[in-house]
């Protein structure tokens, strides 16, 4: 008996093994939900492809297009999973991007564009996506979006620069979303991770001495693994958290909670 038998999941953001939709996603297989998963671009089809395949059944694993950029891709997407799936149970957003230049520097050098395509691709995306998921998880009774955070929102990471601001706008977002969609049984909450190396992780300078942090300060003195980040997320889309939403929850062995580092 799995945690997630008989349920669906979307999971958006997987570019190869060592990113965290990876981890999500082998969760849910492992506790027994039927998945689906997307690729932005051409670019990084056959990594998706390449991993769906070592998953069971993965001849039945439905592996879509969608650059979260584009309205018109969101809705080729819905339609082809509805054309497929009767219905929707859990979608993860796993997805962040922000232009090099905008994550070093002084905050206060940021650029106009670059912090609005920020903002678009890691932040506006989950309410677009949750709005064109709602009829699929209409005919599930109900669902659960996540999404993936960090912890530059409360507290300032330097380099961390317009990302911090999508982080700030999704955990809000999420939290305006679990209002909305309540009332139809959509919950909505995001996993605040502690510091993973990934493919996004390295375009941030100083994602190495976070990780010596961790394992240095933080109450549980390790880092974290994309498996733990994948039980968390678990719990999110199973019927343990049914009175969650809203929420942050934090996978980070307490770092969130550390004032004073010495
Ligand atoms: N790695 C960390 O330390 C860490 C910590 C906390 C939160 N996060 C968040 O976790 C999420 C996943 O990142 P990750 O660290 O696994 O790195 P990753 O590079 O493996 O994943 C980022 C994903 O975003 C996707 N993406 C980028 N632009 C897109 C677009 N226009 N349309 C669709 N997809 C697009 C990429 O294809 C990639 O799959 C991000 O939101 C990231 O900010 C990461």
């Amino acid at each position: 008996m799995g945690l997630l038998d008989g349920k669906r999941a979307l999971v958006m953001g997987v570019a190869n093994k060592r990113s965290i939709a990876w981890g999500i996603a082998t969760a849910f297989q492992r506790e027994g939900a039927e998945l689906a998963f997307t690729y932005p671009g051409d670019r990084l089809k056959g990594n998706v492809v390449e991993l769906v395949a070592t998953l069971r059944d993965h001849e039945r694993v439905p592996v879509l297009a969608c650059d979260v950029t584009s309205d018109e891709q969101i809705a080729t997407l819905f339609g082809d999973l509805a054309s497929r799936w009767d219905r929707l149970d859990i979608l993860v957003h796993s997805i962040g991007f922000s232009p090099v230049e905008e994550l070093r520097g002084r905050f206060s050098q940021v650029s106009r564009k670059g912090m609005l395509d920020t903002i678009d691709v890691s932040a506006y995306s989950l309410l677009a996506l949750a709005r064109a998921a709602v009829p699929l998880f209409e005919k599930a009774g109900g669902g659960s979006i996540m999404s993936l955070t960090f912890n530059a929102v409360e507290r300032v990471v330097p380099s961390y620069n317009a990302m911090a601001m999508a982080k700030a706008v999704l955990e809000s977002e999420t939290r305006y979303l679990a209002v909305d969609l309540g009332p139809q049984n959509i919950r909505v909450n995001c996993i605040s991770a502690g510091p993973l190396k990934t493919l996004a992780a390295s375009a941030v300078k100083g994602i190495s001495r976070a990780r010596d942090l961790m394992e240095e300060k933080a109450p549980l003195r390790r880092n974290i693994t994309q498996d733990e980040v994948g039980n968390v997320a678990v719990f999110l889309a199973s019927d343990w958290s049914r009175a969650v939403t809203g929420a942050t929850i934090y996978a980070d062995n307490g770092m969130n909670i550390v004032g004073v580092t010495d």
